[in-house]
């Protein structure tokens, strides 16, 4: 069958972001994915959120640095999203233009999941806070890895025990679990239910089975499965 190849599709980047509770391997899997896309010559940014430009950084540290309870849920609404301005401004957007992928761990999302659904922040704010600080720009695939909390916690422990923002307790990351699977089924388009239970390597291929058309709608190489 004959496709319509978009000819500035090829020179556009994808912004891609990764989402979920803590301890789903997000980092894997975006480690993962990068190494799959510079095999076939894509140009890939890595980075996450909060954080990922110097300024926001800064604030990461203010957030994750704190004894639990400093920040109340609107007061971390209003610092992600300055964090996310200056990531955006800084990292994001020039990416893209240049034609790069931007693979993000973490993105808005995890704000309304976090500060928004388990957090009580209204939604009326959160959309307010995209329109002022996003100005249109939303991720091309936004791939949620959904594991039970339990499991989760289980590794983050493993992997750094007494965790900070993790602190917040089981109810918290329910809430937090549930907002994500309510986004996914209220953006079908944009977002993907990934089961982050199995092995990494299988996660990894539905993760590939989600991203592989993206490729192809840059006119892009042959993506094998
Ligand atoms: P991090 O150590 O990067 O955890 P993870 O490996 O699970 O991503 O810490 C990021 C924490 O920040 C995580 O608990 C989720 C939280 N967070 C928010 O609460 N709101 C946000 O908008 C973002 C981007 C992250």
């Amino acid at each position: 069958m004959a496709t319509t190849v978009d000819p500035t599709a090829a020179r556009r980047g994808r912004f891609v972001t990764f989402e979920g509770v803590d301890g789903a391997g997000k980092s894997t899997q975006i480690r993962l994915l990068a190494e799959r896309l510079r095999v076939l010559d894509v140009t890939v940014v890595l980075s996450r959120e909060p954080g990922g430009s110097p300024g926001a950084e800064a604030v990461r540290r203010l957030l994750l640095e704190a004894p639990p309870g400093r920040w109340d849920a609107l007061s971390e609404a209003l610092l992600v999203y300055a964090a996310r301005r200056d990531h955006v401004l800084e990292v994001i957007r020039p990416a893209l233009g240049r034609g790069a992928w931007v693979l993000c761990d973490r993105f808005a999302d995890s704000s309304r999941a976090y500060q928004g659904r388990a957090g009580g922040v209204p939604e009326t704010v959160l959309d307010m806070l995209d329109d002022t600080v996003l100005e249109g720009l939303k991720p091309d695939l936004t791939l949620i890895l959904d594991l039970p909390v339990r499991t989760g916690l289980a590794r983050v422990e493993a992997r750094e025990p007494g965790g900070r923002f993790e602190a917040k307790g089981e109810a918290f990351q329910e809430r937090v679990r549930e907002g994500f699977r309510e986004l996914a089924h209220r953006e079908p388009g944009r977002c993907r239910l990934i089961d982050a239970a199995p092995p990494p390597d299988q996660v990894a291929r539905e993760v590939w089975k989600e991203v592989a058309p993206l490729l192809e709608d840059q006119g892009g190489p042959e993506t094998p499965q």
